[in-house]
């Protein structure tokens, strides 16, 4: 791949924006500026320098974050910043979509990706992706609760009972809830339809993915080895792309 096409690649701007890096000297492979904008560059595993900062060629980018509170899941926010604010702007400029939302209030496990396929297995209800809320509720967690949010509530929108795969009460007033479909508002609204309220709501996993105990919120980390890891498990995906 030449050195314009891998800048631009990898989020660095428009192909004007990438030949002026080049030229003006700032991106440099192994210690060496190049000055050439057509070099051929052997792009597997390739770590390159622009303006002093180092950077891994990733063909697909797969960030983790800690959803902070005040943040929406949007491209277009409408009352609060967006998450995609967190992120350098190399990242932002791929087009990094997130993986299903979360609440402008909900904190934790949010998943950020510009690949489609991963996108798609990981919003698909078909799926079946868990995903592990910690709430905080209002009033004490009682059995009658945690049998109804196993069994199955019914929600406006819908007349089929919604039912957590699992319904755990970890105190008094902290719920953990194991959820596979993702409706709006669900861990909301299905404690509502128990009986309870939540006051806070954080999201410790989904997936094959867990929220790094010293990640802190608004912070972020790359997650690699996706495709290694994750596709065999997915034998319907496993093959594409
Ligand atoms: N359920 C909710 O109610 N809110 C979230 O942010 C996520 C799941």
């Amino acid at each position: 791949m030449t050195l314009i096409k891998l800048l631009q690649s990898q989020g660095f701007g428009t192909r004007r924006e990438c030949r002026s890096l080049i030229l003006s000297g700032l991106v440099s492979i192994g210690g060496q500026i190049i000055t050439d904008t057509d070099a051929d560059i052997d792009y597997q595993g390739l770590v390159f320098s622009v303006d002093g900062k180092d950077w891994q060629y990733r063909e697909n980018v797969y960030v983790l974050m800690n959803k902070p509170a005040g943040h929406e899941c949007s491209q277009k926010p409408k009352h609060h910043p967006s998450v995609l604010s967190l992120l350098p702007v190399q990242l932002r400029n791929r087009g990094l979509q997130t993986v299903g939302r979360l609440d402008e209030d909900t904190t934790g496990l949010l998943l950020l990706t510009d690949d489609g396929q991963f996108l798609h297995v990981y919003t698909s209800p078909k799926k079946n992706i868990a995903k592990v809320y910690r709430a905080t509720v209002k009033h004490p967690l009682d059995k009658a609760q945690l049998a109804a949010l196993r069994a199955g509530v019914v929600l406006h929108d819908d007349p089929d009972p919604v039912m957590a795969q699992s319904a755990i009460a970890r105190d008094a007033h902290t719920l953990e809830l194991t959820l596979t479909g993702g409706k709006y508002h669900q861990v909301k609204r299905m404690v509502a339809a128990a009986g309870n309220r939540v006051e806070a709501l954080h999201r410790e996993r989904m997936g094959e993915f867990e929220l790094p105990a010293d990640l802190k919120p608004g912070e972020w980390c790359y997650v690699d080895l996706y495709r290694e890891t994750l596709l065999p498990r997915l034998p319907e995906e496993a093959g594409r792309g």
